[in-house]
């Protein structure tokens, strides 16, 4: 039987989603979206598509503005992507109230009728989002997952590609933290073919390379002016998804509710995970120095400042 994946969030992040999923013929895919007609519009033109691209998976889109999420019911996965997108000079932060209201309405919605779903969350301040929506659907943690460090690693090894001339095949860069301006890019276990960065380019080139992973969202925002990117945070989700969908135990850094790993607790942050069937089945603790480690608690205090505004 086909898997089922619900993208919450007919927007750009949750358009790219669903079909990424869909033109890899990974599940069937129901995209939603308050607005009439824009989520069947764009589900019947992937559906169109299929013979093109000889896919057999269905696409189906409906409008949730009445409250109605039937059509989602019994979803392997759900991704949330609905929320309100950053706009130029305004930082993921400010749109913690607003988005947290979307969130609560979306998860309590959507877990009654996939109750052993997996839910991964895009919506920003993301950290803060999946924590609400650990709270809120009263999930075990390991079926609530944060996107964030699939996207910010991915950014940095192209920049690190770009930087070197090479294969972005042969990058892997690990960022860690949440998905702020604080997040850790960490140089040490970013690796070109297996040799640590710090051994291929000066202090001053990585550097500069980390500075511009941790303002990669403002920089498309900042271009785009009307909204934020969507093509790298898609590729992201489609990541995560086919890991768990495919079971393969795969090793990305997500964000994952903490109880005492890294010597945080109760709080979402973006660490190595190993993604399967089940979700997160293992958070992965490496060692860190002890300025990573001051970064990392960095980053955390400033999720633990949402989830305190939020009263989580
Ligand atoms: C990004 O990093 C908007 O958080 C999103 O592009």
């Amino acid at each position: 039987m086909r898997k089922k994946v619900t993208v919450v969030g007919g927007g750009f992040v949750g358009s790219t989603t669903a079909q990424r999923i869909h033109d890899a013929g990974l599940a069937d895919v129901v995209l939603t979206d308050i607005l009439e007609g824009v989520p069947a519009g764009k589900a019947l033109d992937m559906a169109e598509s299929a013979p093109i691209l000889g896919t057999d998976v269905h696409a189906a889109g409906i409008s949730t503005a009445g409250g109605d999420y039937k059509e989602t019911a019994d979803s392997d996965i759900i991704v949330i992507t609905a929320g309100f997108p950053r706009k130029p000079g305004m930082s993921r932060d400010d749109l913690l109230k607003a988005n947290h209201d979307v969130i609560k309405g979306v998860v309590e919605a959507v877990v009654k009728l996939s109750p052993n779903s997996i839910l991964i969350i895009v919506t920003n301040p993301l950290d803060a989002m999946a924590h609400a929506a650990l709270k809120l659907s009263k999930f075990p943690k390991n079926r609530v997952i944060g996107m964030a460090g699939v996207l910010d690693s991915a950014r940095m090894s192209s920049f690190v590609a770009a930087e070197l001339g090479v294969s972005v095949e042969n990058v892997h860069s690990f960022v860690l933290g949440g998905h702020g301006d604080d997040m850790v890019p960490l140089p040490r276990y970013s690796t070109v073919a297996g040799i640590p960065l710090p051994a291929l380019l000066s202090k001053e080139k990585i550097e500069a390379i980390v500075t511009r992973t941790r303002k990669g969202g403002a920089e498309i925002v900042n271009l785009l002016k009307t909204g934020s990117a969507y093509y790298a945070p898609s590729a992201a989700v489609f990541e995560m998804v086919e890991a768990i969908l495919k079971d393969k135990k795969k090793i990305l850094p997500c964000a994952a509710y903490l109880e005492g790993e890294y010597g945080l607790s109760g709080l979402f942050v973006g660490v190595p995970v190993k993604l399967g069937a089940k979700g997160i089945e293992q958070i992965i603790e490496i060692k860190l120095e002890p300025e990573e480690k001051a970064a990392l608690d960095k980053s955390s205090a400033s999720v633990r400042e949402l989830v305190t505004v939020l009263g989580l």
